[in-house]
């Protein structure tokens, strides 16, 4: 086993602590690489092909390695009632990707979340944690150009 995966050394060895191994592999990484998947089936004796089918089976585990800037947007009652879905398009539209996808220069990440605490600024979005709300298109764009040119 790779020794940067030496900190799976901390849990117990038994295959039924796979999902606690694969939840410090992305704590750690930010997602769950295929390089670590060889590592977490070493240690726990499982094979690679089985540890596949637990990933695509939680949601909570990511696949691919998170941007710089993880977008984060609301999809929320109130969000929703306020055009979430128009900001989901233009936000998509601006970066080139999907929900659940990393562009290609590793800079930006997308996910939809349920909701993101601040309903009476709706609609909202969230770049590494910070909150940008009552959007529209212009505000949206602008606040997009600004990450990507830092
Ligand atoms: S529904 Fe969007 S912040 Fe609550």
């Amino acid at each position: 086993m790779e020794k940067k995966y030496g900190f799976l050394e901390k849990i117990d060895r038994e295959p039924s602590n796979l999902i606690k191994g694969l939840q410090a592999v992305q704590g750690v990484e930010g997602f769950v690489s295929d390089e670590s998947i060889k590592a977490v089936s070493e240690y726990f004796g499982i094979p690679e092909v089985e540890i596949e089918g637990v990933l695509s089976f939680y949601a909570q585990f990511k696949r691919v390695k998170p941007g710089k800037y993880k977008v984060s947007l609301c999809d929320g009652t109130a969000c929703h009632i306020k055009g979430s879905t128009l900001v989901h398009n233009w936000v998509c539209g601006e970066l080139g990707i999907k929900d659940g996808e990393t562009d290609k220069d590793g800079n930006f990440s997308l996910e939809t979340v349920a909701c993101l605490g601040c309903c009476s600024l709706a609609p909202v979005m969230s770049v590494n944690g910070r909150v940008y709300a009552k959007l529209d298109r212009k505000t949206t764009t602008k606040i997009l150009k600004e990450y990507a040119s830092k």
